[in-house]
């Protein structure tokens, strides 16, 4: 599938968060005031909740944010074409869960599959799912790390952009989550940036599981 990336114009990209919003801000940080030469901009940052740091972070940058919550809507379906029309509101050409803790439906998919990006704590397609360090940890693995892939309408088994490793130490205990965790989000930030930089200014081309990056057009 061919990508309509790069355009002259900086991408537009959604973010969407359920927490601390690290991920975002580190998206926020490399683009600073150069969209241009990242290649990308946030547009506006997206939540299943409120009284988030995510949400404060986008409103200290000066983003408009949504909150689109299960429990205000009828069904499953509903909360997701909600969150869908939400997104689409502000005509993305990318979508970064980040950290983002629920699972999107039928119709997000059909509006942004393809172009939705999620990042992951863990080596997919290991430890997949809501405790992908804890599992890591509890299974004894000497690396784990974090994966940044496109969404499909599997839990966390879209095509991988990219991966970061991360070793897993005698000190990491399982009570040690937290901290393996943080180390974990030190390279996932990085990685982030980088991908969603690569894939706005270079482009990008899915075939089967296998992410071209650079090849737009052929
Ligand atoms: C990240 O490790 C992400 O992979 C996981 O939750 C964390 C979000 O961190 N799903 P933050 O909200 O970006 O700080």
């Amino acid at each position: 599938m061919a990508s309509p990336l790069p355009s002259a114009a900086p991408a537009r990209v959604v973010v969407l968060v359920s927490g601390s919003g690290t991920n975002l801000q580190a998206l926020l940080d490399a683009i600073g005031d150069d969209p241009e030469g990242f290649g990308a901009r946030i547009v506006a940052v997206g939540a299943d909740r409120d009284g988030i740091a995510g949400l404060e972070r986008a409103e200290r940058a000066g983003l408009p944010t949504f909150v689109c919550r299960v429990k205000d809507h009828a069904s499953r379906e509903e909360w997701d074409a909600a969150l869908a029309g939400a997104t689409e509101a502000h005509r993305p050409d990318l979508v970064v869960s980040a950290g983002f803790m629920k699972i999107v439906g039928k119709e997000f998919l059909a509006r942004f599959g393809g172009r939705f990006v999620n990042t992951h704590p863990a080596l997919l397609p290991s430890f997949p799912g809501a405790h992908g360090v804890r599992d890591a940890l509890a299974y004894g693995v000497k690396v784990t790390g974090c994966t940044v892939h496109f969404v499909d309408d599997g839990v966390d088994t879209g095509p991988i952009i990219a991966q970061g490793v991360v070793e897993v130490t005698e000190e990491d205990t399982p009570e040690g989550e937290a901290a393996l965790h943080e180390r974990i989000k030190e390279v996932e930030r990085k990685l982030l940036v980088e991908a969603v930089g690569r894939l706005a200014r270079d482009g990008y081309r899915i075939e089967g599981r296998k992410v071209h990056l650079g090849h737009v057009g052929e």
